[in-house]
């Protein structure tokens, strides 16, 4: 561990504009520094970098914070790996807390020298040997890597016989424990050892900053007494669950694209690279875990899984996909033809061809899950259900609420079925889920939505000004039902009017009726919808009319079953006018960073930058206010 005393030396030395420069080619703008994202692939500059304040903002990807925030965004690192990076740029000494013992760094440290050896040797065994050239060459040739591909990968030979490799690692001065924690060795019971990997092709596993850390060994030919791969064992650098093949070479080019592609296998990653396509890795035939996912994470939110179409890659296509939306990221799922992986495919059809069927192929996982079981279940309904289930069965893994609730919307979009259905299936599986996991525990289910139209129904990408619409309707909608209905001491219309005092509404209908109802409020006398169906307008009654049909009610046994509250309507007015006020200035305050945005690039343009640093200023305190808007939501929760 880093002694708190260095990382303040750190902090006292390091210099944000000179931090950045190192990777980012800055141009002064009046006070302060602009650029290009270097986190997106935009065309005009929102990075902005603030040195008064040490702080950069990058607009387009949301990122910002201090210099070290930037390494760690930047470069993939830790918070340590930061600090020890700056601290080697300032000239700072690092002192070290008794966390990890010297030694153990010492030994770490070994291995990764010895594992740096061992990868030259099988290059130059690749290369520069006879065996290497004649076996070992040919086979990468006749898969078509090229002199590029051999050298980013450092891919190598392994010799036939039992140890040529330990006898020169000796040679050189490493001792034979230490190959064998490296997992270079294998030790007989008799005590001698005999070498891991022999008359195989090398894939050499690089850590995120590009050591050498573990080898895939595959065999050439086809002897089925053997294994296609021999991989390195678990050791004190390598853990398997914890690395992401070709993550090391894809990392920049993932950042670019905010984009992950993510393949079963160490040549289908290398075959994308020949491709052009290098924002790839591989989970290298192991299930995807929890620490892979926020490895990719640390580079972008978006994942695109790209499997075989025979039934095994299908189902390992669906077991990824449910860990990275329980990952809390969006995914993204493309299946060859039957037969055919990333490698094979790209082979066959080419560079462009290839990249062309990536871009059309790609389907969101709710569209891909819903055509898998459509071709199933053909017109039958039951089998329609179960894919229903099965669909919302992964949108309740998702831990944002709000994200889960857009991707309701897309799927009641979709399948055509109304979103209080869906919402219902969901609220079941929370609860079984909370009935396997601990009895007691709260159960956040979703509010019931608004009565959905047509109207509705035909907007799949929601933004915040269609978003903002949705959520001054069903505030017009509770006045207009339960305006007089008593709320813990208040009552819903005051509540609202209240709680929306900051609030101007944008529609212009909605503005008249909720204006009637806020006078209402504040002269005493009571308002409700007879009063505007008979003295509205045109528009007016129309509106009312469509907000007075009852809602889909859920069922008085499950909160007899299971003691929970379904925000069903009336039962529940608390929680649905504070969850409505608190949707309400959520995207409220999103639309007024949209045009905030809108704002900055002005400035920007005219070059006002007293203009500029106020509305970046601005921005800051609208994300603030996203933010804790979007946390208060998750913990609105009915029980
Ligand atoms: N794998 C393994 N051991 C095996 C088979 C596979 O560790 N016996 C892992 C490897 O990481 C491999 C991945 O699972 O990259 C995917 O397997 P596969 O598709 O069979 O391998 P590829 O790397 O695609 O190799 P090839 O195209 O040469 O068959
Ligand atoms: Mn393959």
């Amino acid at each position: 561990m880093i002694s708190p005393a260095t990382i303040d030396e750190v902090k006292n030395r390091m210099d944000i504009v000179d931090v950045i420069s190192d990777f980012v080619s800055l141009k002064k703008s009046g006070q302060n520094y602009k650029a290009l994202s270097p986190f997106t692939n935009e065309k005009t500059p929102s990075f902005f970098v603030v040195p008064a304040k040490g702080i950069f903002k990058d607009f387009s990807s949301g990122k910002g914070g201090d210099a070290i925030t930037f390494v760690m965004e930047h470069e993939g690192m830790s918070y340590a790996e930061a600090i020890r990076f700056l601290a080697k740029k300032y000239g700072v000494a690092i002192q070290e807390e008794q966390a990890e013992t010297s030694q153990e760094s010492q030994e770490r440290d070994a291995l990764y020298i010895l594992m740096n050896f061992a990868k030259d040797y099988y290059r130059d065994n690749l290369l520069k040997t006879e065996e290497g050239r004649s076996v070992g060459l040919t086979y990468f040739r006749e898969r078509g890597f090229n002199d590029r591909t051999l050298e980013k990968f450092e891919l190598g030979y392994a010799l036939e016989g039992w140890e040529h490799f330990s006898a020169e690692a000796i040679q050189k001065g490493y001792n034979r424990e230490l190959l064998e924690k490296a997992g270079l060795v294998v030790k007989k019971e008799d005590g001698s050892a005999y070498d891991r990997f022999r008359g195989r092709v090398i894939f050499p596993v690089h850590s995120i900053s590009g050591k050498v850390i573990a080898f895939g060994a595959r065999m050439l030919g086809k002897d089925k007494n053997q294994p296609k791969y021999i991989n390195s064992p678990e050791t004190e650098i390598y853990h398997k669950s914890n690395v992401l093949y070709g993550l090391y070479q894809a990392k920049n080019s993932i950042r670019q694209h905010d984009n992950c592609y993510l393949v079963e296998g160490y040549t289908d990653v290398i075959s994308m690279h020949q491709s052009d396509v290098d924002n790839v890795v591989a989970s290298s035939g192991t299930a995807l875990t929890e620490e892979q996912i926020k490895l990719i994470r640390r580079f972008t939110e978006n994942v695109t899984v790209l499997f075989d179409g025979d039934a095994a890659g299908i189902k390992a296509a669906l077991r990824g996909i449910d860990m990275i939306l329980k990952g809390g990221l969006n995914v993204r799922v493309a299946l060859f033809p039957d037969g055919e992986d990333p490698d094979s495919y790209s082979r066959k059809v080419g560079t462009s061809a290839f990249q062309q069927f990536l871009k059309d192929h790609a389907q969101d996982f709710i569209s891909f899950k819903a055509g898998l079981y459509a071709r199933e279940a053909g017109g039958d309904p039951i089998r329609k259900a179960e894919s229903i289930k099965e669909i919302v069965q992964s949108i309740s893994l998702i831990p944002d609420p709000v994200k889960r609730s857009v991707y309701l919307q897309e799927t009641s979009h979709q399948l055509k079925i109304s979103e209080a259905v869906l919402i219902t299936e969901l609220n079941k599986i929370l609860i079984q889920e909370r009935k396997r996991r601990d009895r007691d525990a709260p159960v956040e289910v979703m509010p019931l939505p608004a009565e959905t139209t047509g109207e509705e129904q035909t907007i799949s990408k929601l933004d915040p000004s269609t978003m903002v619409y949705y959520q001054e309707r069903e505030t017009i909608r509770l006045l207009l039902n339960y305006a007089d209905q008593a709320l813990e001491d208040n009552k819903v219309a005051s509540f609202l009017v209240q709680e929306l005092e900051d609030v101007e509404f944008t529609n212009e209908v909605f503005r008249d009726i909720y204006g009637r109802f806020k006078e209402g409020v504040e002269r005493g006398d009571r308002v409700d919808s007879q009063y505007f169906l008979q003295q509205g307008s045109a528009e007016i009654k129309k509106a009312v009319t469509d907000l007075l049909t009852s809602r889909y009610e859920v069922s008085p046994h499950w909160r007899d079953k299971y003691k929970i509250y379904f925000p069903g309507e009336a039962d529940n007015l608390g929680s649905l006018t504070l969850t409505n006020v608190l949707r309400l200035k959520f995207r409220f305050v999103q639309k007024m960073m949209d045009s905030n945005l809108q704002e900055i690039k002005k400035a920007e343009e005219k070059g006002n930058w007293d203009e500029l640093d106020e509305a970046l200023q601005t921005q800051e305190g609208l994300k603030k206010a996203e933010r804790e808007l979007a946390s208060a939501l998750g913990i609105v929760v009915a029980r």
